[in-house]
Parts: C-alpha cells; sequence; structure tokens
C-alpha cells in the first residue's frame, strides 16, 4: 500500500524517521483529502462557512469556536426558509428552519439519544455518564421519566432544607426577612454551588450533599468531559480510539470515574438517604450507580445552576426598573403559601403561575444552548422540501427564533414575563426540546428553581449593582457575561 502510494520506490528501511513522517503526511493528505470531499457531497444543502482553500476546514471551525452565533444568524438571514449548513466543532451540521419544527419533534428517524453520544464519545472509557443516555435499556432516561418526575413531598422538603442552610451559610441565618445589609456576591460561583448542592441531595442523599469531595467529584466531570470532548474533536476520527488512551483529559474522566465507584463501594446507605436516587439504584437493578449519579449531574447541574442565576439577575434586575414584577410575585407567593399554612407542597407548584412565567421569560432569552432539537438521521431522511439527508447527518434547529420578533412581537427582545399570561407559547419555546425527547427532568427542575426563587423572592432584596444597571439586558449569552456582581 505504501509503496503504491510513493509511487512505487521501496523507502530505504535506514531512514525509518522519514519513512514514517512520510507515511503519516500522505495518509492524513489522503484522509483529509476523503473527509474533505465528503463535507462537500452534500452538495445541494448550502454551507454558510465554505471557504476557498480552506482544505482541512481549519478555518471554518475556528470561525465556529469563536462566532457561532454570528454564523447562524448569517445561514438564518441568508437561507430564512430553507436548510443550510455549518461545519461545527463537533461536525458538518445542517440546521432546518424553525418552520419545520413540528416535522422535526414527530420524525421517527430523527434521534437525540444518538446525536449525543456520537457528539460527546459515549462509546469511550471515561464518558460512561454520556453513554447513558443512549443505553439501550434506557435506564437513566426512564429514571428521570417515571421517578423523578413526581414531584413528592419528600423532594421538596429536601430542596427547601438544603437551601435555605445554604443561604443562611452564605447571608446569615434569619427566620424572616433579611435586613438590607447589601453583601456584594459574585452570583455565579455562589448559584452553582447552591444548585449543586440542593440537586444532589436528592440524587446521593443529604449526607454526600455535604460532603466537599463528593461535590468536587461530580460537577468536575461534567467539565472534564466536555474538555476530553473537546481535546478528542481535534484530533482526526480514526486516530482518536487510540489517542483517548494518553489524552490528560480523557485520563482524567476515567480517573474520575473510578474515584466515584470507589466512593460508593465503601459508602453506607443511612436512614436519611432512604428518598434518595441513590438508594433507589443501589438496591434496584442499576447497571452502575456511579454512572447514574455521575449522568444525573452531567444533565442536571450545569444546566439547572446557569437557568436559576438568569432568573435571578432578571429578578434583580427588575426589582429596579420593574418593580411591579417583584411585588406580583411576592402577592402570588403569599397567596399560594397561605392556602398551605405556609409551607410549599407539590399542589402549590402549579398555582405558582407568574413565577412560572418569569422563569420561562429568562429561559426563553438566555437558553442553555444556542441551537436544540439535535437530532441524528437514523435512516436517509427526506425532509419536507424534498430534499434528502443522509443517514448519520446531524441536524437541529437554531435557539434564536426564541427572541425573533417575527414569532414573539415587536417587543421580543426584551424580558416581560407577562406576556405569557393567557397566552399559549408552547410550540415557539422549546428550551426543553421538544416531541418524544423532550427533557423529562423539566418538572424536577421547575420544582427545584421554584422552590429556591420562593426562599430567596420572600427572604431577600435582589438588585444588579448600580454602576452595571447601564447595562442593556441582551438576549443569549452577553448580558449574563457583564453582570457577574449581583447585592444581596
Ligand atoms: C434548565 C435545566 C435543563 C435544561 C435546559 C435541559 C434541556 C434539555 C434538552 C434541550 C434536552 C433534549 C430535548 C430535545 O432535543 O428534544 C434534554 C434532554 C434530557 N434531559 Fe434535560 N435539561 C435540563 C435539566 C435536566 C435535569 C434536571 C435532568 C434530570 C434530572 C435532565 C435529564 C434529561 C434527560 C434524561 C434527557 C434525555 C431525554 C431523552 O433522550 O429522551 N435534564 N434536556
Amino acid at each position: 500500500m505504501l509503496t503504491r502510494l510513493l509511487g512505487g520506490r521501496v523507502p530505504d528501511p535506514t531512514n525509518g524517521d522519514l519513512s514514517a513522517t512520510i507515511l503519516v503526511l500522505v495518509l492524513s493528505l489522503f484522509i483529509g483529502t476523503v473527509l474533505w470531499a465528503r463535507s462537500r457531497s452534500n452538495s445541494s444543502i448550502p454551507i454558510v462557512n465554505d471557504y476557498r482553500g480552506d482544505l482541512n476546514r481549519v478555518k471554518a471551525k475556528q470561525e465556529f469556536l469563536y462566532n457561532a452565533q454570528g454564523l447562524l444568524d448569517r445561514g438564518i438571514k441568508a437561507y430564512p426558509d430553507r436548510p443550510f449548513r455549518i461545519i461545527t466543532a463537533f461536525s458538518d451540521r445542517v440546521f432546518l428552519p424553525y418552520a419545520w419544527i413540528d416535522w422535526i419533534r414527530k420524525h421517527p428517524d430523527l434521534d437525540h439519544q444518538a446525536a449525543v453520544a456520537q457528539d460527546f464519545f459515549g462509546d469511550y472509557p471515561g464518558f460512561e455518564a454520556i453513554g447513558a443516555f443512549n443505553d439501550p435499556n434506557h435506564f437513566v432516561v426512564d429514571l428521570v421519566k417515571k421517578r423523578m418526575s413526581q414531584i413528592t413531598q419528600s423532594m421538596l422538603d429536601t430542596f427547601d432544607t438544603h437551601a435555605s442552610s445554604f443561604l443562611d451559610r452564605s447571608f446569615g441565618a434569619s427566620a424572616s426577612f433579611h435586613d438590607v445589609s447589601w453583601h456584594d456576591v459574585s452570583w455565579g460561583t455562589l448559584c452553582f454551588k447552591m444548585t449543586a448542592s440542593v440537586a444532589s441531595a436528592v440524587f446521593s442523599g443529604p449526607t454526600l450533599a455535604q460532603d466537599e469531595e463528593w461535590q468536587t467529584l461530580i460537577t468536575l466531570h461534567t467539565t472534564s468531559i466536555f474538555n476530553a470532548a473537546r481535546a478528542l474533536r481535534s484530533w482526526r476520527a480514526y486516530l482518536r480510539p487510540i489517542v483517548h488512551w494518553f489524552l490528560p483529559d480523557c485520563r482524567a474522566c476515567r480517573a474520575q470515574l473510578a474515584q466515584t465507584r470507589h466512593k460508593l463501594i465503601s459508602y453506607q446507605l443511612k436512614e436519611e438517604d432512604a428518598n434518595s436516587v441513590l438508594a433507589w439504584t443501589k438496591d434496584n437493578q442499576s447497571p452502575d450507580a456511579a454512572v447514574v449519579q455521575l449522568a444525573l449531574a452531567a444533565g442536571a447541574i450545569h444546566t439547572s445552576s446557569q437557568l436559576l442565576q438568569q432568573v435571578v439577575l432578571d429578578l434583580a434586575l427588575a426589582s429596579s426598573r420593574r418593580p411591579e414584577v417583584i411585588w406580583d410575585l411576592r402577592k402570588e407567593l403569599s397567596t399560594v403559601l397561605g392556602e398551605s399554612n405556609g409551607k410549599l407542597v407539590p399542589a402549590s407548584l402549579a398555582k405558582l403561575n407568574f413565577l412560572d412565567c418569569c422563569i420561562k421569560e429568562s429561559q426563553r432569552l438566555k437558553p442553555q444552548t444556542l441551537n436544540n432539537l439535535e437530532r441524528v438521521a437514523l435512516r436517509n431522511v427526506t425532509m419536507p422540501d424534498g430534499q434528502s439527508i443522509p443517514r448519520g447527518t446531524q441536524v437541529a434547529v437554531a435557539s434564536s427564533p426564541m427572541w425573533s420578533a417575527d414569532i414573539w412581537g415587536a417587543d421580543a427582545e426584551k424580558w416581560n414575563p407577562y406576556r405569557y399570561l393567557g397566552s399559549n407559547s408552547e410550540q415557539r419555546h422549546y428550551a426543553f426540546g421538544m416531541g418524544r425527547f423532550i427533557c423529562p427532568g423539566r418538572f424536577f427542575v421547575a420544582a427545584e428553581i421554584k422552590v429556591v426563587l420562593v426562599r430567596m423572592i420572600m427572604g431577600f432584596h435582589m438588585r444588579i449593582k448600580p454602576e452595571q444597571l447601564t447595562e442593556r439586558r441582551q438576549c443569549w449569552e452577553t448580558w449574563l457575561g457583564r453582570v457577574e456582581g449581583i447585592w444581596f
């Protein structure tokens, strides 16, 4: 094979380094060309970041890493009602028009779980927490759908105990409303720690939720998986099955999984853990309790924390600019809590309608990701416009229609929780996805965040620091990026 590629000349065996280098160069060129040709083969769908001479898509991928939102905006502007492609850091991805959302959510051959496993290397050792979402037995997905979606009193009490003790530790204990003695906090960090502690109190039980080493392990693992996936993506696909054994981030993932297993083997379940997921899975036919814990942490902690972060920032801004929002919230909370002796019960959650509107509105303007409804075609699929995409094609829908004036009206970019009162937004708001893969954890998140927010709204004044009040609330990432400090 090598002889043929080098034009029939047999390399000098004494010059080992040179021939190895030539071999690598020729193979890379050959495979690069095949990949390049393949990525251009789907030619009827235009590519937004296709540049002349960008043979290995280096420029395209760089642009995606630094300006994904700009690329999506360019694509939507150039091809408003047509699919277009973007070369991403993951692969070549087809973005489908928002108008096809109903078709996507119902299509039986467009699969979400396989898309996640593909993007995040769910088959590699150390990435089991990702692989768990694509497990053919659906253990984790069923666990979330069947057991964690039923919000019980015990869950609400656990959320509340952990949220209030975290807030007491951070701002001082108070039986009622906290006096205004402003604390200038880095809200991002605080919120992440609080969400991790509150969620893991249900996932792994109260003892492990207070254990610093456990908290670090489960939260760090998600970050390590993202870093490891990014490192792996920078290698050619055919080299990944070898290099993953050596890449430091991949090794960190494997070590963390081993550490989590080790910690759980020696952990004796306590009476107070009885209602935790750990207790259900340790004595159930769970494939691996450590993988379940890491999978839940990966799916739940960063996502919920980012949502809570944004809602509190929006409420803090509203308290200066639209104080009626805070008055209306406090009125609603007092009424609902008054009906159940000052305590949140599962039936209270559905009655917190205006709080729900505030959460929804923050999530609309700052969803978790720039695209949603990520799917992979399990076989060749014919799209609504008659074009076909081959098996294995990755598709998604941009998130930006969630703040488009065409869909939401002239004030689409404004944070206005009142817009949901009396209107149905289901089809237009897809931050939790749609169809059969819609996030099954959404009831859990809603309950968790509502419990924390009830504590915060009824116990604290929240303000954006005055010098940052000049910042405009913008869609997607910019506002959160700039306003970190917050006064409590
Ligand atoms: C604000 C927090 C969260 C956001 C924004 C979020 C978002 C999403 C999205 C967009 C999907 C894919 C849906 C689709 O493509 O149609 C998804 C799937 C999923 N989420 Fe969440 N999620 C959140 C919290 C959680 C939590 C707390 C859990 C677990 C307790 C969870 C468990 C899952 C699972 C198991 C899936 C896979 C569902 C399937 O493949 O059928 N998520 N989530």
